[in-house]
């Protein structure tokens, strides 16, 4: 079948090469891809959020599968104006991608269902926020209610810090038109896991566990990022958490979208941290994790068109997912600077020589191809190295050696990807 996949970010290189690995997949096209997709698809210059242009083109091509995984165009309803023409596409429609799109949608549902989760309230107005805010305990956690790149949240220590975020957020409005609503909630404190899930509307499938890294600096320091690093599996989620979060938290999820007459098809990912009181949802994403799927994907071996057909079709139940007893580790490797300001085309060099290795992937997130042909620096997350091994710690030691291997200026990365694993491996 000929497969279009939307996107262009290492989330994407890493659900293309899962595509390309599918015997069903005879032609892959990625609009608009990167410089390293282009090497397992052909790439196709139209943006995300251009679905008419996008739904010609598949039209033209005729595409049998459309997949997207990326919130922005989901939230906008890509899914829904692709059903609309009568192309099929894996993703979710908007009405339930209002999950991600809204921080206080997904609080107020898991109020209602009983689903573990900090408590909070919900606020349009800035000046009832800071009323609240004199009547709470610190540190205290602020959030724009929109999407905002992964970046909408703010951690205060003290009453001034927070009626500062208030501000920044509702009023100078940081991350623009998310902080127009915005959730303030109880600083929750454990480890932080991510949970994959496909989803049929009825039914989930779990994926194995990952976990990621969202500050830039090592040790857990400075601003978040979209992710900086993942490891998978997670020896932190254990068999008696997973019983916990199937019992108390993704049925019932799933359940709750069904019930409020959204339900929910594709990718739905679970935030979670590992608290004192059980596991608590930290946040829903609509779709993969970035970089959590640059460790999930390489190690699942059931065929990635199947398990989306179902996801489409409804019949979920009937597929048993299956992945490697491998270990994966992903480092990322960013542009200096990110998250804040940081330059762009610069060259790398050195990816030939990962190329010809089996046990390594290079993800790329931020790249392009220059007028000379060279590959370049064009985002703040220039690429995920991913290694696979037999163990987490031999995983974890190859990702690191690997990444030596490439070079550009400015390359960032953080040394402590995994550590955590120090304490139990
Ligand atoms: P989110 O975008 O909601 O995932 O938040 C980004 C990050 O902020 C999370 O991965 C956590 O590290 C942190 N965070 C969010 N909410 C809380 C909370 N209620 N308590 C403690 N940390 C939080
Ligand atoms: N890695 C976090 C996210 O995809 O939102």
């Amino acid at each position: 079948m000929k497969v279009l996949l939307i996107g262009g970010g290492g989330r994407e290189h890493a659900i293309a090469a899962a595509l390309k690995r599918s015997s069903r997949v005879e032609k892959l096209y990625c609009a608009p891809g990167n410089a390293g997709i282009a090497e397992i698809a052909e790439c196709v210059p139209i943006g995300v959020m251009e679905f008419e242009k996008l739904i010609a083109f598949a039209k033209e091509q005729q595409i049998d599968l459309a997949v997207c995984s990326q919130d922005d165009p989901l939230c906008a309803g890509i899914v829904d104006a692709f059903e609309a023409a009568d192309l099929k596409i894996f993703g979710t429609r908007a009405n339930a991608a209002i999950i991600e799109g809204s921080k206080a949608f997904s609080k107020n549902l898991m109020k209602k269902y009983g689903i573990p989760t900090a408590s909070y309230e919900v606020f349009t107005d800035a000046d009832a926020a800071i009323e609240y805010l004199k009547t709470q305990k610190f540190p205290i956690v602020l959030k724009a209610s929109g999407l905002a790149l992964g970046k909408g949240v703010l951690i205060c220590q003290d009453y001034d810090e927070a009626c500062a975020g208030v501000r920044e957020i509702m009023l100078d409005r940081h991350f623009g038109d998310a902080g127009s609503e915005m959730v303030i909630e109880e600083f929750m404190t454990g480890r932080e896991v991510s949970a994959l899930a496909f989803c049929d509307g009825t039914h989930y499938a779990l994926m194995s566990s990952s976990q990621d890294h969202k500050r830039i600096g090592d040790g857990d320091t400075g601003l978040n990022t979209g992710g900086m690093g993942t490891f998978s599996p997670s020896p932190f989620y254990t068999e008696e958490i997973d019983r916990q979060c199937r019992e108390r938290i993704y049925q019932k999820t799933v359940d709750a979208m069904a019930a409020e007459g959204r339900p929910f098809t594709g990718v739905l990912y679970f935030g979670l941290m590992l608290t004192q009181d059980g596991p608590k949802v930290v946040e829903y994403n609509t779709r993969f994790g970035d970089p959590e799927t640059q460790v999930v994907l390489p190690r699942m071996e059931t065929d990635l068109v199947d398990v989306m057909e179902a996801c489409m079709n409804g019949t979920l139940e009937q597929i048993q997912l299956k992945f490697s007893d491998d270990a994966a580790v992903c480092v990322v490797l960013a542009s200096g600077g990110y998250p804040e300001h940081y330059e762009k085309g610069k060259v790398i060099t050195g990816l030939d020589v990962l190329a010809k290795r089996d046990d390594i992937y290079c993800f790329h997130a931020g790249t392009r191809f220059d007028e000379a042909g060279h590959v370049v620096t064009s985002g703040g997350r220039v690429m995920g190295i991913t290694a696979l091994a037999p163990d987490l710690k031999s995983a974890r030691a190859k990702a690191y050696e690997a990444l030596e291997d490439v070079s550009f200026e400015g390359k960032y990365f953080r040394h402590d990807i995994g550590k955590a694993l120090d304490a139990v491996l």
